[in-house]
């Protein structure tokens, strides 16, 4: 059976931790439908590497146009970042890089290198001074095109760059989708979840692993999936 969910927040809604509903609407937590996981990295003021944890952005774009979107809050060193240097590096990071992941959030100073106190490694980019990080299977090298608030005066700016060049490991051309998917062990984030009939709650957010392809179409005689 369907329930109909008007946008206003009920009011036996519990916040298990302060301004939850604040920074995130709680429909977020109602749809919870998943974003893969991927690292922004950045360069602060003093020329050190800056690595934000993200969730809310994607790929998009035609032609030469393609481009990357990223959802920031505007108190975080990336939003600062972006602003001052108008460039940045997405880095998708397999699951196994989950607990340095975490470590670039606890080791989140003004002026450290994110990147290596968090136990990755920087490699330079060819197309932008931002740094990218090793580790990661995918760099993506992008230039700032436009930005701006999510609505006036939001927490939640939006800024869209232009892809520059791309860095692929070989184990993630591999054409079979199965195998690339799997190869690339891409995290979701899952929001903690709640029925907004009753405000039952999951609080903690969890984790979703990508790593399951169904082809919905028959092979096609002439493509190479070796
Ligand atoms: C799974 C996960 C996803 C996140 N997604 C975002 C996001 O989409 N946008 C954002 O601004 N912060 C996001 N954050 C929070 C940032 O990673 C965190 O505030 C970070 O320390 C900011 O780094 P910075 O100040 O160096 O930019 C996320 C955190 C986690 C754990």
């Amino acid at each position: 059976m369907k329930h109909e969910i008007g946008i206003t927040q009920p009011s036996y809604l519990i916040e298990d931790w302060p301004g939850k509903y604040d920074v995130f609407s709680w429909l977020e937590y109602v749809i919870t439908v998943p974003n893969p996981i991927f690292l922004v990295t950045t360069r602060k003021a003093n020329g050190a590497a800056n690595a934000n944890l993200h969730a809310w952005g994607f790929l998009v774009g035609e032609r030469d146009h393609y481009s990357s979107l990223l959802a920031l809050l505007n108190h975080t060193h990336t939003y600062t970042n972006i602003l001052r240097e108008g460039e940045w590096c997405l880095n998708y990071p397999s699951v196994k890089l989950l607990p340095q992941c975490s470590e670039t959030i606890a080791c989140n100073g003004p002026d450290n290198d994110e990147i290596t106190d968090a136990g990755l490694t920087i490699e330079p980019a060819q197309t932008v001074q931002a740094p990218r990080i090793a580790e990661c299977a995918i760099n993506v090298e992008c230039k700032l095109a436009w930005h701006r608030p999510l609505y006036a005066d939001s927490q939640w700016h939006l800024f869209v760059g232009r892809v520059q060049h791309v860095a692929m490991d070989e184990a993630a051309m591999v054409v079979t989708p199965e195998q690339r998917i799997e190869n690339l062990e891409l995290m979701y984030n899952v929001r903690g979840t709640i029925n907004p009939l009753n405000g039952d709650y999951y609080g903690p957010n969890t984790l979703g692993l990508l790593n399951k392809v169904l082809r919905i179409t028959p092979d096609e005689p002439g493509i190479n999936q070796s």
